[in-house]
């Protein structure tokens, strides 16, 4: 795994390095005109891992764009904590404040019109990520972005690592030999786009991929791990010795129903998780996670902020991050399992 990494950092770093060059030439024309850039961030939820771990690979981007650029860069991040309305308080500071660009991780993905409005006005360019904005909003400006790891793809690749371990060995999943995978499911927000598809695709592909599944039971557990291992405490008293695969809109959830598996002493229940999170990928290693589903992060982040970069600089977006329909970015994911990458 370590070796396979390893290459994706390399090619992300060449990624970010082109991106580099192409955004810092255009730093440097305007380096008379511009010398500093000031970046709003707003994040949901601050608490969240995946999030968090997004956060330190923006906060990286911008340390390494200011030393290799000489541009001062002021990335002021604040945390929502799940209020839509003290989201919108924080752009209308960072408006105030003279920010050249927001970057937005939306509370409310339905919510994002307000946003809208006010940098529309301040003509400020805004970088959404990860959490949706509605199409309709998303056409209201050519000055709008939107980054994430397309939710279907990463269902589709969780799917398939259960599909492949199946076909490897049946008996490592249908442990009871009763010929099928009797499973739960842990679900994210229910207003979450990903929830949803996650959900749908994850269990397609099992379908599609010939694994004979049955559902015992499912729930929301919000992204969190507390919840989902709550959760997952009370289905394994309810159904004790059935359950056989965990399937998880996250690898937060993941651990929470791990958690639950280690207090209640049992062992052997096949669990899969997207994010490819720090602690996810530890647990992947330790082998208590079959496997999860991991975008480049450095990557991710380096989309949302060099796409802010130009933004700020009035600048063409660098033809390395290709965009579909002029605004949204997709960042490219692949399977974690033991020893392996792909
Ligand atoms: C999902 C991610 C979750 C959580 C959520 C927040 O894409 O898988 O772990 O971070 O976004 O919006």
């Amino acid at each position: 795994m370590r070796n396979m990494r390893k290459c994706y950092i390399r090619l992300s770093s060449l990624f970010l390095c082109a991106a580099l060059l192409l955004t810092g030439c255009a730093a440097a024309e305007k380096k008379d005109e511009k010398n500093s850039i000031r970046i709003g961030v707003s994040l949901y939820r601050g608490d969240d891992t995946f999030i968090n771990n997004i956060r330190g690979e923006l906060e990286k981007c911008a340390k390494d764009y200011e030393q290799e650029m000489g541009v001062k860069v002021s990335m002021d991040i604040q945390d929502a904590k799940g209020s839509q309305n003290t989201q919108n308080n924080q752009v209308e500071r960072f408006l105030s404040l003279g920010c050249d660009v927001l970057c937005i991780n939306p509370v409310d993905r339905t919510a994002a019109s307000v946003i809208i409005d006010k940098a529309m006005a301040a003509e400020i360019p805004v970088v959404f990520f990860n959490r949706q904005p509605v199409e309709e909003d998303m056409d209201r400006w050519d000055q709008l972005y939107y980054v994430e790891a397309a939710a279907k793809e990463s269902a589709v690749l969780q799917g398939s690592i259960v599909v492949d371990r199946y076909r490897e060995s049946p008996e490592s999943l249908d442990q009871n030999g009763d010929g099928v995978v009797s499973y739960v499911l842990l679900e994210g927000e229910s207003s979450h786009q990903d929830s949803l598809i996650r959900t749908e695709w994850s269990v397609q592909t099992l379908k599609d991929g010939g694994v004979p599944i049955e559902k015992i039971t499912g729930g929301i557990a919000n992204w969190e791990r507390s919840q989902a291992s709550a959760l997952m405490e009370q289905w394994l008293e309810k159904y004790p010795g059935q359950i056989e695969l965990i399937v998880c809109n996250n690898d937060d959830m993941a651990l929470g129903a791990i958690d639950a598996m280690e207090r209640a002493e049992i062992s052997g229940i096949s669990v899969v998780g997207i994010d490819g999170t720090t602690p996810g990928l530890e647990a992947v290693e330790s082998g208590r996670l079959m496997g999860t589903v991991s975008c480049d992060k450095e990557r991710y982040a380096g989309a949302i902020f060099h796409i802010a970069v130009s933004g700020a600089l009035g600048r063409e977006i660098p033809p390395e991050i290709e965009l579909e329909e002029g605004k949204y970015y997709r960042c490219p994911q692949y399977i974690v399992i033991k020893n392996h990458q792909k």
